[in-house]
This record gives structure tokens, sequence and C-alpha cells, in this order.
């Protein structure tokens, strides 16, 4: 069943360009319009809303992270994310125009299941991105918008996570559209882009796996990893430090780069690890530029600097040790290819150790306690 892959996870890390299609496949009707899959939501309540809360465990919780970028970008109001298990035992500000986007893969997650129920107790609207037809949390929602990832078998979450970007992304765009905060160019545009990105992923797949491998090679005695990010790819960091915590049994932590001198930046020492996820070099802004001068801050100290940067950055080869390279795209879309290789990355820093890669000690695929 594992199609000649060595793993389910090498399998369905090489079902993301699928996985990225299937999920935008007939969301659009004839004039351009997007759909979301089950709604008992009027559109009304929709253009009413003026705040989401993302509730999720895990890579979900990262995917919705990255979605904060983009939507409070599109539609101008804020997202919060919450991990299910901390939101349900407070007291959250919740609202009838508050939307609860409940993020899961199996739909049966019981922390995001609960505070799924506190949610609707409280009167605010739930609308669930999930890949799982027919689970329960999908069942509990007032509207669902279904990952197309296929079955993900493999504990580690690698093609739900890029389906649920997407999705999520969708849902900021349905959102724009009925609130009238884009212009329909600007979200067709954004869809042709979404459209070409199981093209990239593929680039990265095809292009990018040997040098991949040979780190892993070269890192398989590291003790510890650092992962660092920037706006989504700060999201991005802490989902590459996941993914080899889970299955390589890694001490790792991603941190948002901006705060390495606030602290992190004390564990740098001679031979460290750090990858970093560079923005894309386009007009050198700002983002840019800070996240290369972290890189050579680290560097200053005797780390081993890995950095997934875009095809032709002129600046990140002259700091990094090892560069995992990824096709041109916008900065709300990289998420969909940086996380690919940190993903394979792990996977191979778990081949070489002779860990279970999709079944990793002490984790289920789908936690369905409290
Ligand atoms: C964890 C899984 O226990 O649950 C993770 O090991 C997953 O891979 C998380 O991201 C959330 O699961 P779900 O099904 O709600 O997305």
């Amino acid at each position: 069943e594992k199609g000649g892959w060595d793993s389910y996870m090498d399998k369905e890390i090489h079902e993301e360009p699928l996985a990225v299609s299937d999920t935008l496949l007939g969301r659009f009707s004839v004039d351009g319009d997007l759909n979301l899959d089950e709604v008992r939501i009027d559109e009304d309540v929709f253009r009413s809303i003026d705040k989401i809360v993302v509730i999720a465990c895990g890579s979900a919780s990262y995917a919705g992270l990255v979605a904060k970028y983009a939507i409070e970008h599109w539609v101008r109001i804020p997202v919060e994310i919450e991990l299910a298990h901390e939101f349900r035992y407070r007291d959250p500000i919740l609202t009838p125009r508050t939307l609860v986007v409940a993020i899961s893969q199996s739909g049966e997650t019981m922390d995001t299941l609960m505070a799924l129920r506190h949610a609707r107790e409280q009167g605010s609207r739930v609308l669930a991105i999930c890949n799982t037809q027919g689970s329960t949390i999908p069942r509990e929602s007032d509207a669902v918008l279904y990952t197309h990832a296929g079955p993900e078998i493999a504990v580690a979450s690698t093609k739900a996570f890029v389906a649920q970007i997407v999705a999520a992304y969708l849902l900021g765009l349905y959102l724009a559209q009925v609130k009238g905060t884009m212009y329909r160019d600007e979200i067709r545009q954004i869809v042709d882009n979404l459209k070409a990105m199981p093209e990239k992923i593929q680039w990265v797949l095809d292009n990018q796996a040997d040098v991949i491998a040979q780190t892993a090679d070269r890192m398989a005695k590291a003790h510890s990893f650092l992962f660092l990010g920037r706006h989504v790819g700060y999201p991005v960091a802490m989902e590459g430090a996941l993914k080899l915590k889970e299955i390589a049994y890694t001490f790792s932590e991603g941190f948002a780069a901006g705060e390495l001198k606030h602290g992190p930046i004390a564990l740098v020492d001679e031979g460290e690890p750090v990858v970093v996820i560079v923005p894309s070099p386009r007009g050198r802004d700002v983002l840019h530029n800070k996240v290369i001068s972290s890189i050579e801050e680290v560097k200053a100290r005797g780390a081993f600097t890995i950095a997934v940067a875009e095809v032709g950055d002129p600046d990140v080869e002259h700091y990094a040790d090892v560069i995992f390279w990824r096709p041109e795209c916008s900065t709300l879309l990289s998420p969909l290819t940086d996380v690919v290789p940190l993903q394979l990355f792990a996977m191979d820093m778990a081949k070489l150790k002779h860990y279970d890669i999709d079944k990793p000690r002490n984790l289920a695929k789908s936690v369905t306690v409290e």
C-alpha cells in the first residue's frame, strides 16, 4: 500500500502536490466565486464576523498560525491562534461575531472537540477545516471546509499540513469576497498563484532530496537543532522543529528570528545546527535582510547554518553552510514549499537512526482523550 515508498510518511510527502491541487479543486463557480463544502451559516453572518479564533493542536495549530498572516492581511480582522486545550480551560472572549475555526486532520482530537463545544456554548459559530469526511469535529460544526489530502497514515502530519494551509487561505479569500475587502481580480490572482504551488512543491521534491539526505548524514550525531523564521517563516520553523522531535527524537525548537537576541542566541555554540527559513529576496526588503542578519549572527558564534531559501537569493550563499532551495513564490505562499525540505530532513534523520518513521514512540495519530 506504500506504493513503493519506504514509509507512509515518504509517500505522503510526495503526495503534497496532489493534496494542494485537490484541496483547490471544485471550489469555484463559473463566475470565479469561492464555495465552502457544508455551510450552515448565512452569508450575512460571515459578513458580520469581526474576529477569528483558530483552535487546534500540534501541526494543525501551526497551519493556523501561517493563515493568521494571510487572513489578517486580506480580511483586516484579527486572527488569534490558540491551542485547543488552553482555550478550553480559560475564559475566552467570544461573541456571535467571532468565527471559531477548528483545524484537525482526523476530526477526532478530543482537545479540539471540547474547545469547539465550549465555543458553541458561548454562541460562536464554528467552521471546521478537516481531512476526514464525516468525523466528529465537522459534524458538530456550523460549516466545513474539507482538506482533500486523502488518508494520512503516518503519525507525523505532512500532506494534511499543507492542505490545511490551503484550506485556511481559501477561507480567508472567501471572507475577503463576502466582506468586500479585496477586489475580485486580486482574489483571482492569489488563487492562480495557489494553483501554481503543486508544481513548485514538485520541484523541491525532484531537485532537493539529495542535498537534504547528505545534510542529514552530516548532522546524524547532532544533539539539538534550532529553527528560526520570521513572519510566515516562524510557524514553518516551529513545524520543522516539531517533525524532528516527533520522528527523529531530537531536541529541537522553533523560534521567531527576532527573539534570537532575547534569549535563544545563548544556546548557540560551536557546531550547533541552526535552520533558517529565509523570505524571498525580491526587493531585498526588511524581512529578508533581517533574516540574513540572523544567519550572520549565529554563524559568527560558530553555528552550522542550514538555510531554506529562494532560488537566486544573492545574499544567502555568503552565510549559509548548506542551502535547501525552493522556487520563487510570494511570501504568503512560501510555507507550502518551505516546509517540504524540513519534512524530508526529519524523515532522513529518522531513517539514519532506524526509527519507526510512521509510528514514532509514545505518539498516536489521533488523540481521543483530553
Ligand atoms: C497529534 C498528532 O497528536 O495531534 C499530530 O500526532 C497532529 O500529528 C495533532 O498534528 C492534531 O491532530 P489532528 O487530527 O487534530 O489534526
